[in-house]
């Protein structure tokens, strides 16, 4: 078997091999970061891409067990920004130089919804003379309705796979036909059909998921050649049914390092990709997102959903930045990104060098 050093020196990886960098601990594990970091610096360079993330509706008509919104949970008010304030949300972000924008909302899939987020897009476009980029996050539709939205001016798209794993995807959501794991391996496809960069990821100390789910997680987002990747650690929900097993998770600072441990593992895997510094890091450590910055991540997306939704938009608990307002994030994270070391990609779509190639 080769060596630590010697395997961080691949440029292709089996699960065995991944798994050990997972598991790297102590002297193993600071190798594997700055070897993640070289690369990243090396192949996708040092900018840091902001995506304004507005997270529009949170109504949803699924049931995922493991998160705050799903349709099941009444504590939660249900909201819907007017597309006023979410013209003013991209305007913001437009006039601030951030390249792109990311609409998220729950999963609905009625004719007005649909139609909505068309018209929002041809908005956007318009308001921004065509300028501001625009990613979509809305979960599974018809091939139809995603060749409708790139039509009208999305050109990417997020759907975390969750779990790679049919059996693990099975066990943290309802048994029916809406939560078919292989509904999302074909809205997956779909998306590409349509002609979107994809993005996609998983959730990082789940319980029932073992080191070998993760690494063939890895293997599932080579295997997919994507362009984008987005995963943190799953942060249990009290109003949902995983919460059951929390006795059963890691501690949320384990799940936290395995997820930094993934990162890095990734950029060594797919050297070329946008890597998003997820939120949910920030939720268990304040630098969270800038420690990602500096182990091979790429991508950071702000929050500029208005103020008044942020509390009924958490999917997870802890979910940081409720109360601060847009200008007020942009100012802290400009200073962070600054100390992690990066530099920001002002007034650029920032589109992964995968996908250009
Ligand atoms: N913990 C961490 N991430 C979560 N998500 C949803 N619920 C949770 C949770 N409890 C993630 C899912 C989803 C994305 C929008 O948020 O991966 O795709
Ligand atoms: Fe809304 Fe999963 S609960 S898509």
């Amino acid at each position: 078997m080769k060596n630590f050093i010697e395997t961080l020196q691949n440029t292709e990886f089996n699960q065995e091999e991944l798994i050990r960098l997972l598991l790297s601990e102590g002297e193993e594990r600071t190798q594997l970061f700055q070897r993640a970091q070289a690369v990243k610096l090396e192949i996708v360079g040092n900018k840091v891409f902001f995506r304004g993330l507005i997270e529009f509706s949170n109504i949803c008509s699924k049931d995922c067990l493991y998160c705050g919104i799903r349709k099941s949970n009444e504590k939660v008010i249900r909201y819907e920004a007017t597309d006023v304030e979410i013209l003013d949300a991209c305007r913001f972000a437009w006039q601030n130089r951030f390249g792109s924008v990311v609409l998220q909302s729950g999963e609905l899939s009625s004719p007005h919804f649909i139609q909505r987020v068309d018209g929002l897009l041809r908005k956007i476009k318009e308001m921004s003379k065509g300028e501001l980029g625009i990613t979509l996050s809305c979960g599974e539709q018809t091939l139809e309705t995603y060749c409708q939205w790139r039509e009208s001016g999305a050109h990417r798209y997020l759907l975390r796979i969750e779990s790679s794993n049919p059996e693990l995807y099975r066990k943290i959501h309802p048994d029916n036909d809406f939560h078919r794991f292989e509904n999302r391996i074909q809205a997956l496809n779909d998306l590409k059909t349509a002609g979107f960069q994809v993005g996609t990821g998983v959730m990082i100390g789940l319980p029932f998921q073992s080191v070998e789910d993760l690494a063939n997680d890895l293997l599932f987002l080579k295997r997919m050649d994507v362009d984008m990747v987005g995963m943190g650690p799953y942060i249990e929900h009290e109003n949902t049914p995983l919460y059951n097993f929390r006795k059963d998770l890691q501690s949320k600072m384990e799940r936290f390092d395995l997820s930094l441990k993934m990162i890095a593992t990734l950029r060594l895997l797919m050297p070329d990709i946008n890597i998003a510094a997820a939120t949910a890091l920030q939720a268990i450590d304040p630098s969270g997102r800038e420690k990602a910055l500096t182990i091979g991540a790429n991508i950071l997306m702000p929050n500029l959903t208005p103020c008044e939704y942020r509390k009924e938009y958490q999917l997870y608990e802890d979910k940081p930045c409720l109360d601060e307002d847009a200008e007020l994030c942009r100012n802290c994270l400009e200073a962070r990104i600054e100390l992690a070391g990066c530099e920001i990609g002002y007034g650029e779509w920032g589109d992964s060098k995968h996908y250009l190639k």
